[in-house]
């Protein structure tokens, strides 16, 4: 009886997960999403050595954190997840480094965000991601596969 019972709700939560995943599947999003190389690795580099800089003091060196939040751990990515490119985007250009904000262009923090993607295993691609918002905004966040 009380495998019966147990089989039913392993059954009932699978059908819960399909009908949602369905369901999210015909949500209109964007199209493309961190997944699919949006970053050249050249540019990632060019973001280390601006990570050096501006940001490792607070984030850690390897970004797992210290006085600021790890910018590569799951949680970072349950943060964003359902957001896009361009809000992360924003969130380092208007609001980072901590104590001295405003102070990156918008190619630096597109070269900071491309490492923070290769430090989140995302893969690289061809061409450098763009500093243009409308674009960035047409990436969505994602776990990496
Ligand atoms: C003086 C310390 C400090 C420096 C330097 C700093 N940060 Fe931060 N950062 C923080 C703190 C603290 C938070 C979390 C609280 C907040 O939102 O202010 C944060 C939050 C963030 C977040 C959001 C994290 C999340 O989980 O959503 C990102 C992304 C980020 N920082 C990127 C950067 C980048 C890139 C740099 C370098 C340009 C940088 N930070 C430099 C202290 C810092």
């Amino acid at each position: 009886m009380a495998r019966n019972t147990l089989a039913a709700a392993v059954a009932g939560i699978l059908l819960a997960v399909c009908a949602w995943t369905t369901l999210k599947a015909q949500t209109p999003r964007p199209a493309r999403s961190v997944r699919d190389g949006i970053y050249s690795l050249e540019q990632a580099l060019r973001g280390e050595a601006l990570y050096e800089k501006h940001c490792d003091r607070c984030h850690g060196e390897d970004l797992g954190g210290d006085e600021g939040p790890a910018l590569n751990s799951a949680e970072f990515l349950e943060d964003w997840k359902g957001m896009t490119a361009a809000d992360i985007f924003e969130r380092i250009r208007v609001w980072m480094p901590g104590d001295r904000p405003g102070i990156l262009t918008r190619e630096e923090t597109a070269a900071l965000l491309a490492l923070i993607l290769r430090s989140n295993r995302f893969p690289a691609g061809a061409l450098d991601l763009p500093a243009d918002k409308l674009t960035l905004s047409q990436f969505r966040v994602e776990r990496p596969r």
